[in-house]
């Protein structure tokens, strides 16, 4: 995706060349910094690229794989045996827990790995790192070409322009390119559909409001952000044609696990008859688990995300401001699981199908309990 005129992906191998005494960097756009600064930093090990992946400077489900990925390259450098590769694993695992695709990835990695010799091992790794990067774009287009027939059918049965509401950021920040949720968007962009993205803010750390909508700026995309409480009221009043949120697990009977919040917008949906999609790369199928609210682990963020909140100041300062009392507690669940009953499709790669369609797609070598 474009930022200015210029072609960007989220994470990409700063240097090619992996000469002994050359220490190769990977390339990530530092997102805490977003949207007031554009930063482009240097991932150099994996102690680095497991506190890049746990501070958010990368986030999103499909971005975090991406990095773990690179950080399992960046471990073979100082350390390729089984026991170095292992230990390297466990500490990304151990970064953040909901987004299955961090598991996937270091799996996926791993298997590579462990199979090899010592010494091939750190080449393949890179190779496998930038494969994995290179197939997220590829299914995100996909996601991308489904999600507009979608988006088409539901523009041809009304007259203006096609409203769709998101929450927190699944774009192409959230993953190496196009996005998850936004790809349809962009897809239609491209085709020429006049649409419009409700975008929520996404508290406490308000991934929509600057995430989501710096994205969508850059690529010239008709936005409005919005408090996360306002989408309701949107939908009860002809405001919204449909919403397409991202995930960072599904289960394989359809429930959704994503940004906190979600799952108050698949309700006011299903209330007003409108249409909730999760646009969902098979990566972030959890083809093991089959109940959500039961079998998936949702991340207990610091407080103090909710206690303060980050802005700029008059001077163009970046401050950070307390906006609970200092006598109250605060509670941050990261996530919530939308249950499948709520969720009008699931779109992947393969296409669009209903959450009880989706097993369809689960592949012969995948355990089930
Ligand atoms: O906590 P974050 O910012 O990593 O959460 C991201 C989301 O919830 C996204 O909506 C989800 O990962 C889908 S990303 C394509």
């Amino acid at each position: 995706m474009k930022i200015g005129q210029q072609q960007f992906r989220t994470i990409w191998p700063a240097d090619n060349d992996k000469s002994p005494g050359l220490v190769p960097e990977v390339n990530i756009i530092d997102q805490t910094r977003l949207p007031h600064t554009f930063s482009v930093v240097g991932i150099a090990s994996v102690d680095a690229m497991a506190k890049a992946i746990r501070e958010m400077q990368v986030r999103g489900a499909p971005l975090i794989g991406a990095a773990a990925a690179y950080g399992l390259a960046l471990a073979t450098l100082t350390d390729a045996g089984d026991d170095g590769l292992r230990q390297a694993a466990t500490l990304l695992l151990s970064s953040r827990p909901t987004a299955v695709n961090l598991r996937w990835a270091v799996e996926r990695m791993l298997g590579r790995l462990l199979s090899l010799p010592v010494e091939r091992r750190c080449v393949v790794a890179w190779e496998e790192a930038a494969n994995i990067c290179d197939e997220d774009v590829i299914l995100n287009q996909a996601i991308g070409r489904h999600g507009l027939d979608i988006l088409q059918g539901l523009a041809a049965a009304k007259s203006g322009r096609l409203n769709i509401l998101t929450h927190c950021n699944a774009g192409w920040l959230a993953t190496v390119d196009w996005g998850t949720a936004l790809a349809p968007v962009y897809t239609a962009v491209e085709a020429g559909l006049d649409v419009h993205v409700w975008v929520d803010e996404t508290r406490p750390r308000n991934q929509g409001a600057s995430l989501t909508a710096w994205e969508l700026a850059q690529h010239g995309v008709a936005h409005t952000v919005i408090t996360d409480n306002a989408g309701g009221h949107l939908m009860q009043h002809g405001q919204v044609d449909c919403v397409i949120v991202g995930a960072d697990r599904v289960t394989r009977t359809g429930d959704v696990c994503n940004k906190i919040g979600t799952y108050l917008k698949a309700l006011a949906a299903f209330d007003n008859d409108i249409p909730f999609y999760a646009a969902v790369p098979s990566p972030t199928i959890d083809w093991r688990i089959s109940d959500g609210l039961r079998d998936i682990q949702i991340e207990e963020r610091d407080a103090d995300e909710v206690a303060m909140v980050n802005g700029l100041d008059e001077h163009g300062e970046v401050r950070s401001v307390r906006v609970i009392p200092y006598t109250s507690q605060a509670a941050n669940p990261a996530f919530d699981v939308t249950p499948a009953r709520l969720v009008t499709g699931i779109i992947t790669e393969h296409g669009c199908c209903t959450p009880a369609q989706l097993k369809q797609w689960m592949p012969a070598t995948e355990i089930t309990v």
